[in-house]
């Protein structure tokens, strides 16, 4: 049986590929435990201390497996609390996720890469919550979390016309990070992610610890929040690596702790 979920390691790097070709890469719970199995692993893993999901070339995910979930009535819906169960594992990661999304990322796909910390796109990308053409609405986080990332008007526009947005204007957005040709995506994203995962690993952690805390709290506790991690910071051997090695014009060797 095709394995739906693929997943590598990148020197300390941890590469997880959604493989379902054929249907466009679409979500059903095979996808999405795959996803949290690998994060599970990569998450444990001491040896990783970034991790990239993508897709292939024509797409990142092109929503939750319409195929799957057409017939679900609301009790199947409430009682098996579909999409609740395995689907937030994404945003329950320690160490940060890097979405690299080429192609369609639409509905339950760009829920998933919104999910991530931060989305690298090629500039094939696509996104879209398209769940009004089906009935439906965006269930997976996409009323919620593309309001926060690209503001009210577009985030309506989107969800309310089920237009897609290409890579140029989701960057100019801020829904992605950074848009790259879609032949060195995998590459870039990758050079990135190794280059997070060559930090201290603790402060890569207090560092996306904090900034999800922005969009949990009021500006005062979130600065407290902050402090009281930055204070925490000086506990740290990396912390004395760090600013030893500044002094002494060298680089740093962090040991994670
Ligand atoms: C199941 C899907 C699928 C999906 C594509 N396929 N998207 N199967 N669920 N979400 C399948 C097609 O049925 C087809 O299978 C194959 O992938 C190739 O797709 P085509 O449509 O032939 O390709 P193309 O013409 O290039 O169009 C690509 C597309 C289109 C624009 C991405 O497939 C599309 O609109 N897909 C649906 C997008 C969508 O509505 N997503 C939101 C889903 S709802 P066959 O067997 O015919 O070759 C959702 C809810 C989120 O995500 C909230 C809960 C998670």
């Amino acid at each position: 049986m095709t394995q739906v979920v693929l997943s590598e390691t990148h020197g300390k790097v941890g590469l997880i590929r959604i493989n379902r070709p054929e249907a466009m890469n679409a979500l059903n719970n095979d996808v999405v435990d795959g996803i949290g199995s690998a994060i599970d692993a990569f998450e444990a893993d001491a040896e990783i201390g970034c991790m990239v999901i993508t897709g292939n070339d024509k797409a990142f995910a092109a929503g939750a497996d319409i195929g799957f979930m057409k017939d679900f009535d609301y009790m199947h819906a409430y009682q098996s609390d579909f999409i609740t169960r395995n689907w937030e594992r994404v945003k329950t990661a320690r160490k940060p996720v890097i979405a690299a999304v080429a192609g369609f990322a639409l509905g339950g796909g760009c829920e998933l890469a919104m999910m991530c910390d931060m989305i690298f796109a090629a500039d094939s990308a696509k996104f879209g919550q398209p769940e009004i053409k089906l009935g439906t609405l965006p269930g997976a986080g996409g009323t919620q979390r593309l309001p926060r990332a690209i503001g009210k008007a577009k985030a309506m526009d989107l969800c309310l016309s089920g237009r897609f947005m290409d890579a140029a204007e989701a960057e100019k957005s801020g829904l992605v990070a950074r848009v790259i040709a879609a032949d060195q995506l995998l590459e870039e994203t990758l050079k990135a992610a190794q280059t997070i995962a060559a930090y201290s690993l603790p402060v890569v952690m207090m560092i996306k610890e904090s900034i999800n805390r922005a969009f949990e709290s009021s500006l005062n506790e979130g600065l407290l929040f902050e402090r009281r991690v930055f204070h925490a910071s000086f506990a740290l051997a990396d912390q004395k690596e760090g600013m030893a090695a500044f002094v002494d014009k060298r680089k740093p060797e962090f040991k994670n702790r």
